[in-house]
């Protein structure tokens, strides 16, 4: 089973931009198109609970999400949702066999972690041409992902704003 990361950051490394949570006040219309489709595309999410509570209404209605949290109990129940403080091992494993991909949403705790336990296998990182200066931010430099095993398999121009996606694919 592999597991891909989707996030668009700011060229400072930003995954949100000062006090306001959701990113998509700064990303630009091809990104939300590309973060559209790559949502579509894949049937499990995995996710932490601040990128949820910002994300759950623009999330198809179908999938399978799974949400980590420390207040499991505490959590409103909803279709399709699973709360977990699992281990990411072990929320892993549990779908071997059951799907082939799981798209992971962030945010920065999430990737940091999953990162760190060598468990993402493809990141498809957008860098929007804006300074968000503060906020979440993922990375403080431009080759976070070379620093963590990956290669840069491709980049792309969105539009001629100078919005870049770059695929990127850990290293085995
Ligand atoms: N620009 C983008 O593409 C993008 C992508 C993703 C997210 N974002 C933004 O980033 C922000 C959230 O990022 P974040 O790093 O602050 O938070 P996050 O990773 O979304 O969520 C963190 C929360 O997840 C839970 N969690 C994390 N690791 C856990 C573990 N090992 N076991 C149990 N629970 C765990 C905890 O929830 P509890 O507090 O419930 O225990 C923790 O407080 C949001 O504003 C979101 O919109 C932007």
């Amino acid at each position: 089973m592999r597991t891909i990361a989707v996030a668009a950051i700011s060229v400072d490394g930003y995954l949100t931009k000062g006090t306001n949570p959701n990113p998509s006040s700064w990303t630009s219309e091809e990104d939300k198109n590309h973060y559209h489709n790559m949502l579509h595309r894949y049937d499990v999410y995995l996710m932490g609970s601040k990128t949820y509570q910002v994300a759950k209404n623009a999330l198809p209605a179908n999938a399978h999400k799974i949400v980590m949290s420390h207040n499991v109990s505490e959590q409103p129940k909803a279709a399709g949702v699973t709360f977990t403080d699992k281990s990411f091992r072990d929320i892993l494993s549990s779908f071997e066999g059951k799907t082939s991909e799981i798209l992971v949403l962030g945010g920065a705790s999430v990737f940091h972690q999953l990162l760190e336990q060598k468990l993402i296998d493809e990141a498809y990182i957008t860098i929007e041409p804006v300074r968000n200066g503060s906020g979440v931010q993922l990375s403080t430099h431009g080759h976070y992902f070379e620093d963590k095993g990956f290669t840069l398999s491709e980049e792309k121009q969105l539009n001629n704003k100078g919005t870049l996606l770059k695929h990127y694919i850990l290293k085995k």
